[in-house]
């Protein structure tokens, strides 16, 4: 035992005295330890600055699909809905059960089906965490040029 705490104790005298490409100051600039990324010893904060939230109004008009199959956006807040483990906000209003007495649009059927292709009675894992696919609308500049445009047999 006294051996090993010695060998620990001398790899780590090693291991601070070896010497550093990168000077102090680098490493108390940067939270990262000291241990450098692909980046450098920057903050990523510093690099890739990310965007202000987007204001989401309470309620608003249910904006159109832009194509079939795209997950419909949100029309309405979500602030402090949870989805875990133990309770799904979104499913109070969207099952099915709870839908009609809601007024909310029921989930489509497709939630139901697992990756295997079996229709269960209740929201598949793969469709339980609802913000993986739909998100609240805003009023936001896309982040690239598009110029997608649908089918006209399916607009
Ligand atoms: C308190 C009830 C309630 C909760 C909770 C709720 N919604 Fe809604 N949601 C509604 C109602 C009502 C509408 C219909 C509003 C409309 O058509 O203008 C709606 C509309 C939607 C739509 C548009 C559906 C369509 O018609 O195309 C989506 C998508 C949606 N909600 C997703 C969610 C998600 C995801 C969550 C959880 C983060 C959630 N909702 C939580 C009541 C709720
Ligand atoms: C893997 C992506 C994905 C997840 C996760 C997901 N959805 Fe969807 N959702 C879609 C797509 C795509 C559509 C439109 C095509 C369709 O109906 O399947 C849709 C449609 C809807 C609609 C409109 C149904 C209609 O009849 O117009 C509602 C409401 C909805 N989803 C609610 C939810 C709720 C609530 C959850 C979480 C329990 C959820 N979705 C999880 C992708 C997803």
């Amino acid at each position: 035992m006294k051996k090993f705490i010695t060998a620990i104790f001398t790899a780590s005298v090693i291991a601070l005295s070896a010497p550093s490409v990168y000077s102090a100051d680098d490493v108390v600039m940067s939270n990262s330890g000291g241990v450098p990324s692909l980046r450098g010893l920057v903050e990523i904060s510093d690099v890739n600055q990310s965007e202000a939230l987007k204001k989401v109004p309470r309620e608003q008009h249910l904006m159109d699909r832009n194509y079939v199959q795209q997950p419909p956006l949100i029309p309405h807040s979500i602030r402090g809905y949870q989805v875990n483990l133990n309770a799904n906000k979104c499913l109070s209003c969207h099952s099915f059960k709870n839908a009609g007495a809601m007024g909310a649009t029921k989930v489509s059927v497709t939630h139901f089906i697992t990756r295997e292709g079996t229709t269960l009675s209740d929201v598949s894992p793969r469709r339980y965490f609802c913000l993986q696919c739909h998100v609240t609308q805003a009023d936001a500049k896309p982040l690239v040029d598009n110029t997608f445009t649908p089918v006209d047999s399916l607009r």
